[in-house]
């Protein structure tokens, strides 16, 4: 394989430029040239495709977001859509492609594979760490520190003020980012949609702790819980407890953005270079991902469909922690 095209894909993560770095040094380093292309899928398709060489990732490891933008592209869920990305790749003479993203990406490269035969290795690029195949994804340990930042800033305001915060967090269908935000952040109540917690749960435990005079409480709710989201749960809390003095913080997309930590510049880099080498030792639809500290190649479809689980000691923690 001679010349590869690299892109990111759907929500962007920081540690994505680490990750695009390395994918680029890499390919230099093993004599294959080297494609960006921009905007993902949708750039694919118009042909946003530029050469890249050592220089042209210089100075952007520690930079959040990504220099190849990124986008979720409804033309290339059709044959049509896939068809045109193929006919662009083969102007610029691509013969496989190193993605970094979530399962949506991954899912696109499977059945371009199918229908082209371009092979693409992945690196998991999402602050959720929902996907099955690695520990840990790009961009989630960055995501939990900015959370955990704005929490603890937070819990000093429901301090002053004896007030109690639902705060609600990023993760899609996962609760990975808010386990470590409630442990960490010291929060009284998580929410996740890996487990159910009911309203009447969520009630008692602020009324307990009340009556043994807490006077502020940390509520972190994961954005996909099943009782509803921050804004919801706390209304209905807040008819059950009208003494209580309530209020709503929705983290959002800060918590996507910003330099990625150390632990995330290491993964990044290392999965960058896993990706090439997966590449060009013939692997296809494979994700690259780093389990007890050893690289790991996933098939997609495992990463798509089998369910990563949360630790459920990790919920105890919490109601031990906030007695
Ligand atoms: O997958 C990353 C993520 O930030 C999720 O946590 C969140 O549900 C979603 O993307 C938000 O998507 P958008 O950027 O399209 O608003």
């Amino acid at each position: 394989m001679k010349r590869i095209g690299v892109f990111t894909s759907g929500g962007d993560a920081p540690g994505m430029n680490a990750c695009i770095r390395a994918i680029v040094r890499a390919a230099v380093y093993h004599g294959v040239e080297v494609y960006g292309i921009h905007r993902g899928y949708k750039g694919m398709i118009k042909g946003e495709i530029y050469k890249m060489d050592s220089h042209s990732v210089s100075n952007i490891i520690q930079k959040g977001g990504t220099i190849l933008r990124s986008a979720r592209s409804k033309e290339f869920v059709t044959p049509e859509g896939r068809k045109m990305a193929y006919d662009q790749l083969q102007k610029f003479g691509i013969e496989g492609l190193v993605c970094i993203g979530g399962d949506g990406t991954f899912t696109g490269a499977n059945i371009f594979f199918e229908e082209f035969g371009i092979p693409t290795v992945g690196a998991p690029g999402t602050i959720d760490n929902d996907l099955y195949g690695t520990d840990y994804t790009i961009g989630y340990d960055t995501a939990v520190n900015t959370a955990l930042d704005a929490i603890d800033k937070i819990r000093d305001t429901a301090d002053s003020h004896d007030r109690v915060f639902f705060i609600e967090v990023m993760g899609r269908d996962s609760g990975y980012i808010a386990m470590p935000c409630a442990v960490g952040g010291g929060a009284e109540i998580v929410m996740i949609p890996e487990t159910e917690t009911t309203i009447d749960e969520v009630v008692d435990t602020l009324r307990t702790g009340w009556n043994r005079s807490k006077t502020s409480f940390i509520v972190i709710v994961a954005e996909g819980d099943d009782a509803g989201n921050a804004t919801e749960v706390a209304a209905k809390v807040q008819q059950e407890l009208p003494h209580m003095d309530a209020r709503v913080t929705i983290l959002g997309h800060v918590q996507r953005g910003g330099a990625p930590t150390a632990a995330d510049r290491m993964l990044a880099s290392q999965l960058g270079i896993a990706c090439v080498e997966g590449l060009l030792e013939g692997r296809k639809c494979e994700m690259a991902g780093i389990i007890n500290g050893e690289i790991v190649y996933t098939p997609f479809i495992d990463t798509i469909t089998k369910d990563k689980l949360i630790n459920p000691n990790y919920l105890k923690m919490v109601n031990i922690l906030s007695v």
